[in-house]
């Protein structure tokens, strides 16, 4: 059988950043406690003319400038911070980076899961036609309530990963398991702009969902806990890929203990949850700061979305798959963003874009395309001057 999985990946994130610290000061609690406690150090944020199409299109374009858009007829765009009840977001990434119109879009959803459900969908299209490669994208902005628990655990960031056959760099072994329960721990209504969540009912439906997801995975023939070197989480705060990677030791008898923890969450820290693009993150992450050589390595990955949805997946990392320039861009991504002072970010925070009324937004981000505003209650994008043609 043809192996199949993740041939490349590319990270992208916003124009803006704040320091976990500004925002423990400003409020009177120790930074310990979102740097120790939850884990993180910073929360990417994006400018008014940036959002999960941009972002989207940003890590895309890099991954269609190194390999052509030869075999793609697939993109698909999971997201949690949808823009229009109807159109999916990958059609605005389409037109941005100039895809043939033979390539179908569709967005995926169900919380911070899709992009597993994606990866899977497009696995299966590969299997039937070898020659076609799926662009998948997974871009989200996570927002709380000012002054909830959830908020510094808020963050923006895109994933693009190109599936074909005789990957790159993680070829995704056959079974798989899956946990789904209706829970009330996270959910975003249609008329809230932020999302409603039972913090630690949520904490605790991830944790059963992992150890249910590592159930299913056993009983459908998965590997001996022994048999994974590494895995990787979602992870809302890096603190969590922790709980799971204890948790998981104990369910399973596994010794994994602290490894891949570190390595897998440098970027992660920074980019704060990333939603749909948070596993993928701390998969380039590991990638890219794991000191042991990878190659042949067996890796988990589980992808968890409240509501709830989870999955874990394994692969074996392809030789080569190592990035050196993937990994100065996205560290030169996340070193160059502009940093807020907290008075700035409550009121970015506070920007609503409605449709209602046309709207000119004002050129901030630096990426190679943005939100130029709202036209007869249409978005509108348009490439920058950093947006050179595609192949
Ligand atoms: P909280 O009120 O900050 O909780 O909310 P806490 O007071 O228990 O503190 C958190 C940790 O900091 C604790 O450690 C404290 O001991 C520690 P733990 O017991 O957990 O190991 N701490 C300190 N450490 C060092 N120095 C100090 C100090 N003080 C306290 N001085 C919570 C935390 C996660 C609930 C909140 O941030 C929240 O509601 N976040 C949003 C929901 C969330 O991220 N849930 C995670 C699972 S659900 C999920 O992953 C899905 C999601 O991504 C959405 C989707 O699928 O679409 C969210």
């Amino acid at each position: 059988m043809t192996s199949i999985g993740i041939h490349d990946l590319e990270v992208a994130t916003a124009h803006h950043v704040l320091d976990l610290g500004l925002l423990a000061e400003s409020k009177g609690i120790d930074p310990a406690k979102y740097r120790v406690g939850l884990g993180q150090d910073e929360m990417s944020m994006p400018a008014p003319d940036e959002d999960i199409v941009t972002m989207g299109a940003s890590a895309a374009w890099e991954i269609l400038r190194r390999h052509g858009t030869d075999g793609i007829r697939t993109l698909l765009f999971a997201t949690e911070s949808g823009l229009d009840q109807s159109k999916a977001a990958g059609v605005w990434v389409h037109e941005l980076l100039g895809l043939p119109s033979q390539v179908r879009v569709v967005e995926v959803k169900q919380a911070c899961y899709s992009a597993t459900a994606a990866i899977q969908a497009a696995m299966g299209i590969v299997s039937r036609f070898p020659e076609e490669r799926v662009l998948i994208i997974a871009s989200d902005v996570a927002r709380y309530e000012l002054d909830s628990p959830g908020e510094p655990t808020q963050g923006a960031g895109a994933v693009a990963m190109l599936i074909g056959a005789d990957p790159a760099i993680l070829e995704i072994e056959p079974p798989s398991g899956i946990h789904t329960a209706d829970v009330d721990d996270f959910w975003r209504p249609n008329d809230s702009s932020t999302a409603v969540v039972d913090g630690a009912l949520s904490v605790r439906a991830y944790l059963d969902a992992m150890t249910g997801s590592w159930d299913d995975l056993a009983g459908r023939g998965g590997p001996a806990i022994g048999d994974i070197d590494r895995v990787v989480y979602h992870q809302p705060f890096t603190k969590m890929a922790r709980k799971a990677q204890q948790r998981l030791d104990r369910h399973a008898g596994g010794s994994l203990g602290t490894l891949g923890l570190d390595s897998g969450s440098v970027y992660n820290r920074r980019l704060g949850n990333t939603y749909t693009a948070s596993l993928y993150s701390s998969l380039a992450s590991l990638l890219d700061h794991e000191e042991e050589d990878l190659t042949g390595k067996r890796l988990g990955l589980f992808s968890y979305g409240s509501g709830c949805v989870s999955e874990l997946i394994t692969g074996i990392v392809r030789p080569g798959y190592a990035d050196a320039d993937r990994s100065a861009r996205v560290r030169a991504a996340l070193d160059t963003r502009v940093p807020l002072d907290v008075p700035s970010y409550r009121s970015l925070h506070a920007l609503e874009h409605s449709s209602v009324n046309d709207l000119e937004t004002s050129h901030v981000t630096r990426a190679p395309f943005r939100f130029s505003g709202v036209r007869g209650r249409a978005r509108q994008y348009e490439r920058t001057d950093g947006a050179a043609r595609l192949p």
